[in-house]
């Protein structure tokens, strides 16, 4: 028997009218990631100027509800604010800024938080910079969770 999951109006909001959803061409920096265990992937998009502040910002999610929204807010946190701002950006802020996610859908925030960090990851590498606390990106994002659980982080 399958179990009703209730969300909250923002996840709904942006689950049925997502926020800055596309590609932007040329783009300054594009990262991609997904967790193996549910399949979903996601791609965000970072059009950044030349004194490091996020120009425009915008995203294409394969995945669930729960991804699109977190997504779609992701990028609504991001944009016109500075490289190091975004860095900041975490999936508990996320989550807080939905209005909360179920227990079994709070790994679609980290999926939004890696995927932010893995976009300034290819900036980072294409301007050939070095931005403190940016870590390289994870493939799967399964791993990282595995590891915010050990550590009671998410
Ligand atoms: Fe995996 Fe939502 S179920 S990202």
């Amino acid at each position: 028997m399958s179990q009703i999951i209730e969300y909250s109006e923002k996840v709904m909001d942006h689950f049925s009218n997502p926020r800055n959803v596309g590609e932007i061409e040329n783009a300054s920096g594009v990262g991609t990631v997904g967790n193996a265990k549910c399949g979903d992937i996601m791609r965000i998009y970072l059009d950044i100027d030349e004194n490091q502040y996020i120009r425009d910002c915008k995203f294409k999610t394969f995945g669930c509800g729960a991804a699109v929204a977190t997504s779609s807010i992701a990028t609504e946190m991001i944009k016109g604010k500075t490289v190091n701002e975004a860095l900041k950006l975490t999936n508990k802020a996320v989550q807080e800024a939905l209005g909360g996610l179920p227990p079994v859908k709070v790994h679609c925030s980290l999926l939004a938080e890696e995927a932010v960090h893995a976009a300034l990851w290819d900036y980072a590498k294409k301007n050939h910079l070095e931005i403190e606390g940016l870590k390289p990106p994870v493939d799967d994002i399964d791993e990282t969770e595995q590891f915010y659980e050990m550590a009671g982080e998410v």
